[in-house]
């Protein structure tokens, strides 16, 4: 079994954790409609189905991280061997060759765990198989310490409403203990994936969308989740996240597993636009939720029409607002912004909220007063622009960071990174492409990485990642002293100050 095949049935087993979480999600709507109209017998074989779900789901956890060790394994190996065959260290190969050569060993343990996995299916089948695994006698035991647990923490005093419908709710057990616990440890980041503070995950490659003839990100979009990728970076201002919906739904690829992230522009950023902002985006998208939306830019333009004026699909004159030719900026509270994100969160239209091209001082005022926190910052990060300091304070605050322009997109017609000549001989080195390298760069740094493409043979390209030894990282690494800004909206064409 080839590496790629262990990644791809990695992705299989997130799946399936990802299916499982739906199930579970529908399971806790029923069980707070039970609870609410106070059917202790339903209440408690839901709770329990619910409780042999998360059972299951912990061994698909524990089964990816198996696998993923074995990945990383792999990969540092393989790329340790194409070094010192490159060196013609012969000693040094040999060693390494004797430990690949337990290779098929792994493939064999690796095939028969996903065999097992693959016979997980979804939620029926799972609970299924869960039961002819555990005994009954063991799910009772269990269930009986556990259905209080779950109904207290679920129903979040519900139960007081609905009277004494469920076991004794007296003893609320270390739920809340677990949780700091939890949120204390911080994301953990992987190559393939990485969980946002709300508990869900993202592909660590996604698909950019930005700067596009007609009819090209259609094409790209269907092409793109026909061969793997489920991670769609679009924008209102991108002016076609018509054609990504259309995208989506030619691929054929269901909505629940995609993770798409929108961003709220400019113009929308005072609290009675951002609700029409987020509306019109899903429309344009034919979607009912977005997995992430972002507030694009910390400036604000004034908006001359109502919110119920909003276009789906805007033009430049739109968004780009001027009188007299002077681009109209307004002046707009960003905790009046987030507080209305806040709300899309609270109403059901977005799963998580974040921010774009805010710096730190930024982002700590909205820590600062928010009630939910950002769970990704998306900026322009690229070897030639690396912004340390600001990665890992959002990685010390649990905030996710994607990196856009990863290529170095130059709209502004300078050198992109792709080109540059440290990128391009390392790539020749390790036979990857440029692309390969950067996207793989931002990869080890523990950063989602969104590379935009319409050319089919890039998007495969691109939706791969690998470990660059440490001397290569540190090369492409220095390149980051040139501090390079490709994308400077601010400075180059609105005459503020962003960064
Ligand atoms: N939050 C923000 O403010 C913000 C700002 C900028 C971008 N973004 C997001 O980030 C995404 C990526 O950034 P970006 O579009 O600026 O730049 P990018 O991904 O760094 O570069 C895209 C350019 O590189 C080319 N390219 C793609 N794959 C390649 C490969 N394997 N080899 C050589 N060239 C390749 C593309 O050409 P083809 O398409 O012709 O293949 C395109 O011209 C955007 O699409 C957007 O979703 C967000």
């Amino acid at each position: 079994m080839s590496l790629q095949e262990i990644r791809s049935q990695q992705r299989g087993i997130q799946r399936q954790i990802q299916a499982i979480d739906n199930e579970e999600a529908k399971v806790k709507r029923s069980i707070k409609q039970v609870a609410k109209k106070g059917d202790a017998k339903n209440c408690r074989m839901l709770a329990k189905e619910l409780i042999r779900s998360q059972r299951h789901k912990e061994r698909l956890y524990t089964s990816k991280a198996q696998m993923n060790s074995i990945i990383m394994q792999l990969e540092h190996q393989l790329a340790t061997l194409k070094v010192a065959g490159s060196l013609q260290k012969s000693g040094e190969v040999m060693k390494l060759v004797n430990q690949l050569a337990k290779l098929p060993e792994m493939s064999q343990t690796m095939q028969q765990m996903s065999m097992e996995m693959t016979k997980a299916g979804i939620m029926e089948e799972m609970i299924g198989d869960t039961m002819d695994m555990m005994d009954d006698d063991d799910i009772e035991e269990a269930a009986d310490e556990e259905v209080n647990n779950i109904l207290f923490q679920i129903t979040d005093g519900m139960l007081g409403e609905a009277g004494n419908v469920g076991p004794a709710l007296e003893a609320r057990p270390a739920v809340e203990e677990e949780e700091e616990e939890d949120e204390e440890e911080g994301p953990e980041l992987d190559m393939m994936q990485k969980p946002l503070n709300t508990g869900a995950q993202v592909d660590t490659v996604g698909l950019g969308t930005w700067l596009s003839k007609p009819d090209e990100v259609r094409k790209a979009v269907k092409h793109a989740l026909e061969n793997g990728y489920r991670h769609l970076d679009c924008a209102y201002v991108y002016c076609n996240e018509d054609e990504v919906g259309q995208g989506i739904r030619e691929s054929g690829v269901p909505r629940q597993e995609i993770f798409i992230t929108s961003k709220l522009w400019n113009t929308h950023h005072r609290k009675e636009y951002v609700k029409s902002a987020v509306k019109a985006s899903l429309e344009a998208l034919g979607v009912d939720y977005l997995d992430l939306y972002l507030v694009h830019w910390p400036v604000s333009f004034i908006n001359s029409g109502t919110p119920e004026e909003t276009p789906t699909v805007p033009t430049f004159d739109y968004l780009i607002p001027k009188k007299d030719g002077k681009l109209q900026i307004d002046t707009v509270d960003p905790l009046e912004t987030w507080r209305a994100m806040e709300e899309l969160v609270e109403e059901g239209y977005v799963k998580a909220i974040g921010l774009s091209n805010y710096n730190i001082e930024k982002i700590s005022n909205i820590l600062k007063h928010c009630k939910i926190q950002p769970s990704m910052l998306q900026v322009e990060l690229h070897p030639a622009l690396l912004q340390t300091e600001l990665v890992e304070f959002c990685h010390k605050h649990q905030i996710g960071v994607t990196a856009y322009s990863p290529l170095g997109n130059n709209v502004y017609g300078e050198a992109r990174v792709v080109d540059d000549p440290v990128i391009v001989s390392i790539a020749e080195k390790l036979g990857k492409s440029p692309a390969q390298v950067c996207i793989s760069f931002a990869a080890q740094r523990g950063i989602v990485v969104i590379p935009k493409s319409v050319t089919p043979s890039r998007i495969n390209e691109n939706f791969q990642d690998f470990i660059l030894d440490q001397q290569d990282f540190d090369a492409i690494a220095a390149l980051g002293t040139r501090n390079t800004r490709y994308n400077d909206p601010g400075a180059k064409d609105w005459n503020v100050e962003i960064f």
